[in-house]
């Protein structure tokens, strides 16, 4: 059997990886600044992260959502505490877009509406309601196209002034938007959307699967603005690896038996992983590392002439040059052994890394960067 071919990949194997670096089968050492994809919070094999997973392994992996797991609870009690969210209720499962999933169902079930407001170049997940809140025609099939979803422009007040009625089942919005290239919406703009989906019964969705966690320099990106939202979805940095992903759900939703459900969901090593990362992010204090790091990058980089515009807030960072970034991208890579991210914006790097990433690490990639802006080449 072959693999079905839907990834462009780069010719590099990792076998070994730790804290914010990978090594190839020949020993060559990378510097991940993409945490593949903003997916490593606490760093590659955390020893404590990998200590609990093994010692879980060794006692019980997985059973079912038909019998009582109580690290179900201790996530949920840890995840309240350190973000701040603790009147929310949890429901675990799996994947960023089986979150999204879930919190649109959810706001539908709440309000009985189908109307879904969504923010232009948003990425929201591959599957079914996910993909038609996500705007990108490529990976929208046919009999995923919704005519019930409204996208309005970043930032636009008076188009979502419009676009936000009574028929409003819910407003999905990234805390700050990745891959449509790192675009922070206003504090103005999130207050605005939280007020007019009060006035209107919608449902405020604020997907954190990737700005969440505590990437951002607050556990929430949409923290800076201060707004509750009615749900809230996370992933990636949750597991540091470990596939799990969840929806926080505030106190307007009563809990139904069967509304929501999941085989793999919240399962022994999946709660097992998230709590450990838990542990990890408060014991060492990496949010505020976010901060720190991210501030240093900026300025560091911050006089670079072909640089037209540093987006985002903490450790999710986007470096807009004045031409298509790919080639560069590509020189880093082969030439400096260091991993960036894409966006759809073709002008835009994504800088990602593990939220405990050293001044060390960092200054690896500003001298590599400098080098590549003063000696570009063309790869194929
Ligand atoms: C903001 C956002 N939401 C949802 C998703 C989908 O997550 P997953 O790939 O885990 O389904 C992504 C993935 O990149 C994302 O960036």
């Amino acid at each position: 059997m072959k693999i079905f071919d839907v990834y462009p990949i780069f010719d590099i194997e990792p076998v070994k990886a730790s804290g914010s670096y990978l090594w190839d089968k020949s020993g060559v050492q990378y510097l991940d600044l993409y945490g593949g994809h903003a997916v490593i919070s606490v760093g590659h094999s955390h020893p404590y992260y990998v200590a609990k997973i093994t010692e879980q392994l060794n006692k019980i992996g997985f059973y079912s959502n038909s019998i009582k797991i109580s690290l179900q609870e201790e996530l949920a009690e840890k995840l309240g505490k350190l973000s701040g969210c603790e009147n929310y209720s949890l429901f675990l499962c799996n994947s960023g877009a089986e979150a999204n999933e879930n919190a649109l169902k959810l706001a539908s079930f709440e309000n009985g509406r189908k109307k879904v407001v969504a923010i232009k170049k948003a990425f929201h997940g591959r599957t079914s309601l996910a993909v038609a809140a996500t705007d990108d025609k490529s990976i929208v099939s046919p009999i995923n196209e919704k005519s019930d979803v409204v996208f309005v422009g970043m930032n636009d007040e008076s188009a979502i002034e419009s676009a936000i009625d009574k028929t409003t089942c819910a407003v999905i919005i990234e805390g700050i938007q990745g891959v449509g290239g790192v675009k922070v919406p206003a504090d103005s703009f999130l207050k605005k959307i939280k007020l007019l989906c009060e006035k209107n019964n919608a449902i405020l969705i604020l997907d954190e699967v990737q700005s969440g966690y505590g990437r951002s320099g607050k556990f929430f990106a949409h923290q800076y603005s201060e707004i509750k939202p009615d749900i809230i979805t996370v992933a990636k940095g949750m597991g540091n690896g470990f596939p799990v992903a969840g929806v926080l759900i505030s106190e307007k939703f009563n809990a139904k038996h069967g509304v929501l459900g999941t085989t793999f969901g919240g399962n022994h090593l999946a709660c097992t992983a998230a709590i450990a990362v838990l542990d990890i992010i408060k014991n060492e204090k990496l949010v505020d590392n976010a901060i720190e790091m991210g501030k240093y990058i900026t300025t560091e980089i911050s006089s670079i002439k072909e640089i037209k515009e540093i987006r985002g807030k903490g450790l999710m960072l986007g470096i807009e040059l004045n031409f298509n970034c790919n080639e560069l991208r590509k020189q880093l890579l082969f030439e400096h052994n260091i991993f960036t991210g894409s966006a759809s914006d073709k002008n835009t790097i994504r800088i990602l890394p593990a939220l405990n990433i050293r001044k060390t690490d960092i200054d690896v990639f500003i001298e590599a960067f400098s080098k590549v802006l003063t000696n570009q080449k063309q790869y194929t």
